[in-house]
């Protein structure tokens, strides 16, 4: 799958960083070091991030710029972390979210 941007008419080619193994719900991924926990999540086929706590809605990437929260989700323990901004690491644990206190989501 390739739902990464390589090369943008206006700002160019990126730069990747080195490829590195992280953990999405107990499933081992790779991505690159630095880029956004989203864009490593996307190019796995990852939509969903978290779930609304009353309505139990699917929420994903929207803004992509850490200003609306749609994309938070438990990283490394901590809640409601903007994986959009968040850039990442060796090793990270990446959890889906429920509701707003955010308690990493378990299928049900
Ligand atoms: S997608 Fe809006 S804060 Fe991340």
């Amino acid at each position: 799958m390739q739902n990464r941007i390589d090369e943008h008419p206006i700002l160019g080619e990126f730069k990747k960083g080195k490829k590195i193994t992280f953990y999405y719900d107990g499933k081992k991924l790779e991505g690159f070091e630095g880029e956004p926990i989203a864009a490593a999540l996307k190019e796995a086929g990852v939509m969903v991030h978290r779930y609304t706590k009353k309505k139990h809605e699917p929420r994903g990437i929207f803004c992509a710029i850490g200003r609306c929260t749609d994309c938070v989700m438990v990283v490394d323990g901590k809640p409601n972390v903007r994986t959009c901004v968040t850039p990442l690491k060796e090793g990270m644990v990446v959890q889906t979210q429920y509701g707003v206190l955010a308690e990493p989501f378990e299928e049900q």
